[in-house]
């Protein structure tokens, strides 16, 4: 081990240089004129894996973008990890507020800045150079490793679920390994041991079949933007908790020990509501900021459109209306079940002047795992061990749907050890990676699979 660890040491400059040129690649999968980078940064994985030893890897086309493979199986009797990751990356608009070009990463204050360099392609990578250490110095690896690097999680995974039940043979593990999420603080290395889920919709308001002269017309049909408005308005009281009716029949509620454990983390509201810029914070009475985003439900209304919105003024009707409306769900929530609910309820709400729409669009289920699972533990132990601190437990408001499909098609449990920070700026300007959390993870994920390697018990 003691080898592995001396070359993740000296080899950092030029992981630095490696994980530069794997950030050049513009893999955002929703942009179509980014087809052929995604098939490259999907080419560019596989190498990867091919260099630093794995076997049998390969690049499997679906309907959508390529799934990435590779493993290395020489542990017979050890568990074996499958290690999942996304090397698509979210599109990099508005480009003007980025410091530094999003795909020529640049290094500021010990931070890397570029589009996926935490989310997640730092983090992919960072398993890569782990299995490389014990590859390059010991010739093997502690545990049994199968890779899956896709390239549409933030996309909603469309094809991955089909890729995974194709493949359970393949795919059979004890634990799977996810690095794709937050550490708590700068300084606080964390294990996530809950995500939410989501259930995503577009809503279309029609009032006529035309934009209408507001002079006119005015007063002699309904305005669909205004009716719109009227929808929204009814998703949420006054006190912050959604309509819906029966919205929150399956919530799995809070713990107390969960609400004693969120107090003593290192949390601090006013300087979070600082750094957010917001005049004051607001969501669900009765509940804190931690508990709000990783333990309650939230119904958010992610884009408006309608009507004039150029410069000036110009005196009109819109004929149309349209809002994409999202819900963060948690345990035991169901996005099938929540999607009739909320479909239900705008039929109701919505004045019968206008046609409406409803189209669902991704969703996910939310997870959660027990903590007393000797993966985790040993995660807890590789954690000490590369960034000389324990673990906090954290939940997560953040969704990666997949997780739950790994508990139902592989009976596999999931262990999610992320380097990122809160203030990473994933999916907006000046994303960022900060370097020691990389190379403590590089060190951690090395000690990680050594703990694996050696643990033995039960996984629940
Ligand atoms: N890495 C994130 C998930 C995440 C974000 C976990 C923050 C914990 C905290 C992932 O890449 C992501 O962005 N997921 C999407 C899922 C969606 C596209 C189906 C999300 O959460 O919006
Ligand atoms: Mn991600
Ligand atoms: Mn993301």
């Amino acid at each position: 081990m003691n080898n592995a660890i001396d070359y993740i040491n000296t080899n950092r400059d030029r992981f630095l240089d490696e994980l530069k040129a794997y950030l050049a690649i513009p893999s955002v999968s929703s942009a179509p004129e980014h087809r052929h980078d995604m098939q490259r940064c999907a080419e560019w994985t596989a190498a990867q894996m091919r260099d630093i030893g794995l076997h049998d890897v390969a690049v499997s086309q679906t309907a959508g973008h390529p799934v990435v493979y590779g493993e290395w199986l020489g542990a017979p009797g050890a568990p074996t990890i499958l290690v999942y990751g996304h090397y698509d990356v979210q599109p990099v608009d508005p480009i003007d507020l980025w410091t530094s070009p999003p795909f020529e990463a640049t290094v500021r204050d010990g931070d890397l800045y570029a589009r996926g360099a935490a989310d997640d392609k730092g983090q992919v990578f960072m398993h890569l150079k782990a299995v490389e250490a014990h590859m390059k110095t010991n010739g093997r690896l502690p545990a049994n490793i199968k890779m899956m690097i896709e390239g549409e999680e933030e996309v909603g995974s469309d094809h991955l679920d089909g890729f995974i039940r194709a493949e359970k043979e393949r795919l059979a593990c004890d634990v799977v390994v996810i690095s794709d999420t937050p550490m708590f603080a700068r300084g606080v290395p964390s294990i996530c041991y809950g995500l939410r889920g989501l259930a995503y919709f577009q809503i279309d308001l029609r009032g006529t079949k035309s934009d209408l002269h507001s002079g006119s017309f005015g007063g002699a049909v309904v305005n669909p933007a205004l009716a719109l408005a009227q929808v929204l308005t009814q998703m949420k009281d006054r006190s912050g908790r959604i309509r819906i009716p029966g919205f929150y029949d399956d919530v799995r509620p809070l713990t107390e020990q969960e609400r004693e454990e969120y107090k003593r983390l290192p949390f601090d509201e006013k300087q979070y509501r600082k750094e957010l810029g917001a005049p004051r914070l607001f969501g669900e009475t009765g509940y804190t900021t931690l508990e709000r985003t990783w333990a309650r439900p939230t119904f958010d209304v992610n884009g408006l459109l309608s009507g004039f919105t150029g410069e000036g003024s110009k005196t009109v009707i819109p004929a149309t209306a349209m809002a994409k409306v999202s819900m963060r769900l948690v345990p035991n929530q169901d996005p099938d079940k929540i999607a009739a609910l909320f479909e239900a309820y705008v039929r109701k709400v919505t004045p019968k002047t206008v046609e409406l729409k409803v189209t669902r669009m991704h969703g996910g289920k939310p997870w959660m795992t027990d903590l007393d699972n000797r993966f985790i533990q040993a995660t807890g132990r590789a954690i000490e061990q590369g960034f000389g601190k324990r673990a906090v437990f954290t939940r997560e408001g953040g969704s990666i749907p997949i997780v739950s499909t790994f508990q139902e098609q592989l009976n596999a449990p999931s262990v999610l050890f992320g380097i990122g920070l809160p203030d990473e700026n994933s999916h907006a300007p000046n994303e960022f990676l900060n370097l020691d959390n990389f190379y403590g993870g590089v060190l951690t994920s090395a000690f990680l699979y050594n703990e694996i390697g050696a643990s033995t018990g039960p996984a629940a």
